[in-house]
């Protein structure tokens, strides 16, 4: 069944939890599609796990509409989401409508997803009113950390969660199918889920919210420079990976791989043939 931003708002109304994996490539995007996934977040945490930036800020349009196409190719059923890279939807409303735009029709995904509350609600409506699903993110919004000094949990004083409250509500208003909770507490969380209609995906923000998405590299134990508090990591791939890359290094280096089984076959004729020629004299 093809997930839609219309399959994963039904899914709240009937109570059923959602399942979202950020993915950046194909083969990726093809296994989890096929273990069953609602969606995938092409995420411009891409900038960190895949391209080794420090933070998501320098990610580009560019990027994303890169990695985007190649999730999209591999995604028959899941949902794609991706995101609007930092300074994609800051600077005017038809800027932020003309790169979500690119993002459906160059980088095939079927929904954007941005961060920010209230204060992006016109950008919202406008890409909305271009019939492009929005996905909002609030909380701990990584392209913000030079404004939050780091990543820090949001949402503890009053004000904070009151905020955070309002601006849930106002990106329902504002037409988002759904909203990424990002490390807020489990029990604020909770009950924004309460308050809303429309889904609320949870990272570092408990099991009150309607679905769960985590980074690919964090749940497989894949990406060691930062290991986010919450994370849980479903298998050690990572450990996995690096163990074959010893093997094969030691069998290359001891002449053990590869064998007749991995090698190509010649005539035996013509092998002679070539070995005769190479021995005639000049
Ligand atoms: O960029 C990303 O992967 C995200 C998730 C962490 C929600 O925004």
């Amino acid at each position: 069944m093809k997930h839609t931003s219309v399959t994963l708002k039904e899914a709240k109304k009937k109570g059923e939890k959602i399942s979202m994996l950020t993915a950046y490539d194909y083969s990726t995007a093809k296994l989890m599609d096929q273990a069953g996934i609602h969606s995938i977040l092409v995420g411009d945490s891409l900038g960190m796990v895949m391209l080794g930036y420090e933070d998501t800020i320098p990610v580009t349009m560019e990027d994303m509409i890169h990695h985007t196409r190649a999730v999209a190719r591999g995604a028959v059923n899941a949902l794609v989401v991706s995101d609007m890279p930092f300074m994609a939807y800051h600077r005017s409303v038809s800027q932020a409508v003309e790169n979500a735009g690119r993002l459906i029709k160059e980088g095939g995904a079927q929904a954007v997803k941005l961060e920010g509350g209230a204060e992006f609600c016109p950008e919202i409506r406008a890409i909305v009113r271009a019939s492009i699903p929005v996905v909002g993110h609030l909380g701990l919004t990584p392209q913000s950390i030079h404004a939050f000094g780091g990543f820090k949990v949001q949402g503890k004083t009053l004000s904070a969660a009151q905020k955070l409250i309002e601006d849930a509500q106002a990106l329902e208003d504002a037409g988002a199918f759904a909203v990424v909770l990002e490390c807020i507490p489990a029990e604020l969380a909770a009950l924004i889920s309460e308050n809303i209609n429309i889904p609320t995906i949870g990272i570092g923000s408990g099991a009150g919210c309607d679905g769960q998405v985590l980074v690919y590299q964090d749940m497989l134990g894949m990406y060691a420079n930062f290991i986010p508090h919450f994370t849980k990591q479903f298998a050690n791939v990572g450990k996995l990976m690096t163990e074959a890359f010893q093997r094969y290094i030691s069998e290359v280096q001891a002449g053990v791989f590869p064998t007749p089984e991995h090698s190509f076959q010649m005539d035996k004729g013509i092998l002679k043939q070539l070995y005769s020629e190479k021995e005639e004299p000049a």
